[in-house]
């Protein structure tokens, strides 16, 4: 048992006074390149994390759930046969959510007593960086959806399983996301990237040998406030909705790159002309990345350009980056990355940068010089 494990089963026994039935870990996860793509039916190129969440489980005695996190925080208890959106709140929210997902799907679930822990920060810390919480919430529902399927005898696949933490998010806390977070979660492999077909659900696994050809990749959290976000990525996913309906596709992602232009004379405005050559041109930039890694031998270092021309568009064209994000990515270039860009929803939180090995600590001085702290 690694030290993780053996300290999330030993408060799990301190609190419910007794063996948990088993320990299931989800990874958190970063977003490589394909970002606001997910909804359009697009593609996305996500890896998992060394970071995971744990949930030492077992059935619950009394027909309540418990569900506690190692970190400083409440207890917070519900009802598997009757929880209902609204009732749980904060980072909790994500581990009902399951419950709720799971048994409004026609399953027969159980109560279970659940300690979670992670080397991301759970509890308190979750509602510190809202980056943070967004790279946990799809860890928490997937390692708490893979508990409670075991548990409850079911073995869906593992698609399935993120469908039903998607469903969790969506419905039961109220984030209009993607799906691939969840995805992200469940196909993340060490050493490859999830290059995921948001329309099929098919996976392909990319190696991505980083350190075996001298680099790393750098998440910096820039703790920019995500003000506004749910509602301005709601916003977002509206105005692309529209576009497909006015186009005549069944989204965004049916648009070629070579007929962009012929899409964007149809569009009544200027802004939402942005946000469709956002999402056509990030779908190519997704598959331009693949083809570059895909090639054996290929070296990373590549794709840099393409890592830098995402942010650009996302800053330019679907506006959600803020000033944080964008210094942070000019600092990093100009500290030498080869490419960096934004991650994740933006307005707000991670910045991702390519950069030699050596270069780390200098590329994350630059970038906290910069004025986005670490
Ligand atoms: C958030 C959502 C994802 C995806 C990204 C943007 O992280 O959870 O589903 O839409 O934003 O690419």
């Amino acid at each position: 048992m690694t030290s993780a494990v053996s300290a999330v089963v030993a408060e799990f026994e301190r609190v419910f006074r007794r063996v948990p039935a088993g320990v299931w870990a989800a990874p958190g996860r970063v977003n490589l390149i394909g970002e606001h793509t997910d909804y359009n039916d697009g593609f996305v190129l996500p890896l998992a994390l060394p970071q995971q969440v744990l949930v030492a489980a077992g059935r619950a005695a009394v027909g309540r759930s418990t569900v506690r996190s190692m970190q400083p925080g409440a207890s917070v208890s519900f009802a598997a046969a009757t929880v209902e959106p609204g009732e749980v709140d904060g980072w909790a929210a994500y581990a009902a959510g399951v419950f709720w997902a799971l048994r409004s799907a026609g399953h027969v679930i159980p109560d279970l007593d659940m300690m979670l822990d992670g080397n991301v920060p759970l509890g308190a810390g979750l509602s510190s960086s809202a980056a943070v919480e967004c790279a946990v919430a799809s860890a928490v529902e997937c390692a708490v959806a893979v508990a409670l399927c075991d548990l409850s005898g079911l073995r869906p696949d593992a698609t399935t399983v993120a469908l039903h933490a998607k469903r969790a998010e969506n419905e039961f806390v109220g984030a209009p996301t993607g799906v691939m977070d969840q995805m992200a979660c469940m196909y993340g492999r060490a050493g490859h990237l999830v290059f995921l077909d948001t329309r099929s659900l098919a996976v392909e696994h990319v190696p991505f040998d980083l350190s075996g050809h001298g680099l790393s990749l750098l998440v910096i959290d820039t703790r920019a406030p995500h003000a506004l976000v749910d509602g301005q990525y709601a916003e977002r996913r509206k105005s692309c909705d529209a576009a497909a309906r006015m186009l005549g596709v069944t989204a965004l992602r049916d648009v070629a790159l070579d007929g962009l232009e012929r899409a964007l004379a149809l569009l009544p405005d200027d802004p939402l002309r942005r946000r469709v050559r956002h999402v056509v041109t990030e779908n190519a930039r997704v598959l331009d990345v693949v083809d570059l890694l895909r090639a054996g031998g290929a070296d990373p270092r590549k794709i840099g350009p393409a890592l830098t021309a995402s942010h650009g568009s996302l800053r330019d064209d679907f506006e959600v980056t803020v000033a944080e994000l964008d210094v942070a990515v000019e600092g990093a270039l100009a500290a030498g990355a080869h490419g960096a860009r934004m991650t994740g929803g933006g307005f707000g939180g991670c910045v991702i940068a390519l950069v030699e090995r050596p270069a780390v600590e200098a590329v994350a001085h630059a970038v906290a010089r910069s004025g986005a702290p670490r």
